[in-house]
This record gives C-alpha cells, sequence and structure tokens, in this order.
C-alpha cells in the first residue's frame, strides 16, 4: 500500500483533506510547521512537525515512508500579507515548493498535487471555471508547472513561469 504525504495537513485545507484520507483507510504522513494550523486538526496519520523547507527532513520523511503521492497544501495564504511583506511569501510559497518538487523528483514521487488558487483562471465568462472551459487568466503571468510522464513546459508564451518540474512517466498499476 502506498503511502501519502499530506504537506500543511494541519490547515484548513490540508486537514480536511487528512480526515477524507483516513476515513478511506489511505496511508498519510503529515508535515506541518505550525505556522498557522493547529496540531489537533490532524486526525489520522502520523505527523511530523517540520518545514517544507527543510530539504534533509523532507528528504528522509520521502525515503522512510515511502512516499509515492505527495499532496502539497503548506503556504501562507493572505493576500494582503503578500502585498505587503512578498519575500516572505516568494520564500514559503515559491522557494519552500521549488524543495519539496527538487526532493520528490529525487525520490521518484510518482504523484504531485498542488493546490493552488482559483484566482489564476481570473474572472472566466458565467463566473465559474470548470474543467471543460477554463483557460488561465491573463492576470495570471507566473505559475508553478508541475507535469507527469517526464515533460514539463509553460502553459502558453503569455506566461512567465516560476518553475517547470516534471515527475517521472506513470507506470501502470
Ligand atoms: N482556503 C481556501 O479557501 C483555499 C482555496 C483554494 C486553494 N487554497 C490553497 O490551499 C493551500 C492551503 O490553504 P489553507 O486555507 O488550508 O491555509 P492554512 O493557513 O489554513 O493552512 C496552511 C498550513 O500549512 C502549514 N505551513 C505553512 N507553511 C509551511 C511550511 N513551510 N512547512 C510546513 N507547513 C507549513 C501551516 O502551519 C498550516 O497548517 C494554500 O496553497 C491555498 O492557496 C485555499
Amino acid at each position: 500500500m502506498s503511502t501519502i504525504l499530506v504537506t500543511g495537513g494541519a490547515g484548513y485545507i490540508g486537514s480536511h483533506v487528512v480526515r477524507q484520507l483516513g476515513e478511506h483507510r489511505e496511508r498519510l504522513v503529515t508535515l506541518d510547521n505550525l505556522s498557522s494550523g493547529y496540531r489537533s486538526a490532524v486526525l489520522y496519520g502520523e505527523f511530523i512537525a517540520g518545514d517544507t523547507g527543510d530539504a534533509a527532513l523532507v528528504a528522509k520523511t520521502l525515503r522512510e515512508h515511502r512516499i509515492d503521492t505527495v499532496m502539497h497544501f503548506a503556504a501562507h495564504i493572505s493576500v494582503p500579507e503578500s502585498v505587503e511583506n512578498p519575500l516572505k511569501y516568494y520564500r514559503n510559497n515559491t522557494a519552500n515548493t521549488r524543495t519539496l518538487l527538487e526532493c520528490s523528483v529525487a525520490a521518484g514521487v510518482r504523484n504531485f498535487v498542488f493546490s493552488s488558487t482559483a484566482a489564476v483562471y481570473g474572472m472566466p465568462a458565467g463566473g465559474i471555471a470548470t474543467p471543460m472551459t477554463y483557460r488561465l487568466g491573463p492576470d495570471s503571468r507566473q505559475f508553478i508547472v508541475i507535469a507527469a510522464g517526464g515533460h514539463a513546459k509553460a502553459p502558453g508564451p503569455a506566461s512567465d513561469h516560476l518553475m517547470a518540474f516534471a515527475l517521472p512517466a506513470q507506470r501502470e498499476r
């Protein structure tokens, strides 16, 4: 049975995902530095207090738990604070995500779920983005591109993508 690493699993979104996974008897580990989350919110699996920017800890966690799926919810999320203190956000949301991705690629992680924000879709016609109609909005010029199958490229010529990472090709289970 594979094990899922949930980063930010003590936060709002992550703790609900942990609960859902636990209720479905998935094996999981939460990595959270509790900067805005609560230990008591993690109802299932092992809890590791730590930071996604700690490459040694992340590599050890991926290796020792034989993680093949990472679900990434560890981030700062305050828009006003991100405008006031952008470097804090670049460090956590960009640099630490890069560290997590780099460790994941090195450890052979096959699935990576990145909890982004619906803001990348701008204001779609009709007010809602669906898998059938979505287009990345013109305001969203910075992306982290994560692709399975060994290919990673920017979603379009207009985007200044921050990072492009390729995970190993999927194998049939
Ligand atoms: N809240 C929403 O409605 C919503 C909607 C769509 C997407 N998202 C995205 O989901 C993600 C999580 O949002 P949230 O609302 O759950 O935020 P949150 O602040 O409740 O949870 C974030 C969790 O990550 C942890 N964390 C932060 N930086 C960390 C680091 N470097 N290492 C380890 N743990 C760290 C915090 O302690 C916290 O438990 C964000 O990327 C956000 O943009 C949120």
